[in-house]
């Protein structure tokens, strides 16, 4: 049996840099949420994942964890329309909600939960992505805690994926291939 190798694309973002960087942000959301009773971090299936571990490993006050997974509707005429595929478990009403992604993009999805994490009866909603595209924005998300700004790539590792693949990389690289 052969198993090819995937081809490791070059790194945008090394290991390094993304340690040092998600260690800054887990001291400021460790200071802002020093007083908080009821913390959850709410992470956005699959991508988020890799960064979510890393970060909350550094938080020394109590935060409890869940999931969102969402997809945009395949065949849609509107654009932005986003679907829940799996809920969170746990009520989020008068906690304090950090929402955790790997990247913003043109906004749709984390536009849409955070009405929906609002509407739920939230303490309070805010928003932690690794990454920015700011150039693809449409729905206009405020980031409270911003890893890093990228120019419009296509990025791969650290939870991102093409076609399913890739997420596993310990840095963010560029997706060179045919997209
Ligand atoms: P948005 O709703 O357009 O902001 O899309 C956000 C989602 O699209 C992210 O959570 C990613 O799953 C995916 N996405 C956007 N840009 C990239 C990229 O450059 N690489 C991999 N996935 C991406
Ligand atoms: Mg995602």
């Amino acid at each position: 049996m052969t198993i090819s190798k995937i081809e490791a694309p070059k790194a945008l973002i090394p290991e390094d840099r993304l340690q040092a960087r998600i260690e800054e942000l887990a001291a400021e959301i460790e200071r802002d949420y020093a007083q908080t009773e009821k913390l959850i971090a709410i992470g956005v299936l699959k991508g988020s994942v890799f960064f979510m571990v890393d970060l909350l490993k550094r938080l020394s006050i109590p935060v409890a964890v869940d999931f969102f997974q969402t997809s945009s509707y395949g065949d849609s005429t509107e654009p932005g329309e986003v679907r829940i595929k799996k809920d969170v478990d746990i009520s989020i009403r008068g906690a304090d909600v950090l929402l955790i992604e790997d990247i913003v993009d043109t906004g749709f999805t984390l536009r849409t939960i955070l009405d929906l994490l609002r509407f739920r009866g939230a303490r309070s909603v805010k928003l932690c992505a690794l990454l920015d595209k700011k150039a693809r924005r449409q729905a206009e998300v405020p980031i409270d805690y911003c890893g890093f700004e990228i120019d419009d790539h296509f990025v791969i590792g650290y939870g991102l994926d093409y076609a399913g693949l890739y997420r596993n990389l310990p840095y963010v690289g560029v997706y060179e291939g045919e997209t």
